[in-house]
């Protein structure tokens, strides 16, 4: 069941996704060469707690972080811990406030210089996926609008799309209907309307589809080592086309 958000519900959601905004504009700087993946997850958990949030994904599933941290052929899920970022990584961090029981989900790949070319063009296609999605949000479109938008431009570019993760609806819980593939294929193909908020997350690595689940439960690579980019917004539906309520580079 997809659930449209009131006007009261849309106003909580905003503010979920205006604090986790804030929260990576502080992320972002935060992401250089000797941090640790856990001082990170440490710095997000005190600034969500500071602001009377809860980091959604901690104890989901008895996911045992904050953050996801995934660095350069992982995918998503990573684990934060003693691993320290190096210079030429690419460092996706994922993110989940539940500020009093509304929630809020972005994700960004933040390219550690000296950034490659690969790396770079990787990074840049997998946001204008990102775009392009966000840009066939409105109402009447369907879910696989979206996901035509990012399967084409992310194979126009040569690249795999992940198919086992999906983005989804958000808001009232960390993982709502519907699911929002980022491949063109059959499932559920529900019409979009106001009121409706999504979770629109391209994983896209810069070899094939394929990914593999890490014996630690939760790391999710890339199966050929390639490297691999996410970005994600939490996105509203409006009368009108589609209003982005988080933000990690404005
Ligand atoms: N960030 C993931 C998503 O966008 C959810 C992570 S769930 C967790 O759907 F348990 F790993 F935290
Ligand atoms: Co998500």
């Amino acid at each position: 069941m997809i659930r449209i958000k009131n006007q009261v519900q849309i106003q909580g959601i905003r503010k979920s996704c205006e604090l986790l905004s804030e929260l990576f504009e502080e992320l972002g700087p935060a992401v250089v060469p000797g941090i640790s993946t856990g001082e990170l997850d440490a710095l997000a958990r005190k600034f969500i707690e500071s602001r009377g949030g809860k980091p959604a994904f901690l104890g989901y599933y008895d996911y045992p972080a904050s953050l996801c941290i995934s660095i350069n052929e992982e995918v998503i899920h990573g684990i934060p811990g003693s691993r320290t970022v190096k210079p030429g990584d690419l460092v996706g961090i994922d993110c989940g406030i539940d500020l009093g029981g509304y929630f809020s989900d972005a994700a960004m790949s933040v390219a550690v210089p000296p950034v490659s070319p690969e790396t770079e063009r990787l990074s840049r296609v997998t946001r204008e996926c990102l775009s392009l999605a966000i840009a066939a949000v409105r109402p009447g479109a369907r879910i696989h609008d979206i996901s035509r938008a990012v399967f084409e431009h992310a194979k126009a570019a040569g690249y795999g799309v992940v198919r086992q993760y999906c983005g989804h609806g958000v808001g009232l819980a960390v993982h709502e209907d519907p699911q929002v593939p980022n491949y063109v294929g059959g499932g559920p193909n529900p019409r979009l309307a106001p009121g409706m908020v999504l979770a629109i997350e391209p994983m896209i690595n810069a070899g094939g589809d394929a990914v593999v689940d890490l014996e630690d439960g939760w790391t999710v690579v890339t199966e050929d080592g390639s490297l691999s980019a996410h970005f994600e917004h939490t996105v509203l539906v409006t009368a009108s086309g589609a209003e982005v309520l988080t933000r990690w580079d404005a």
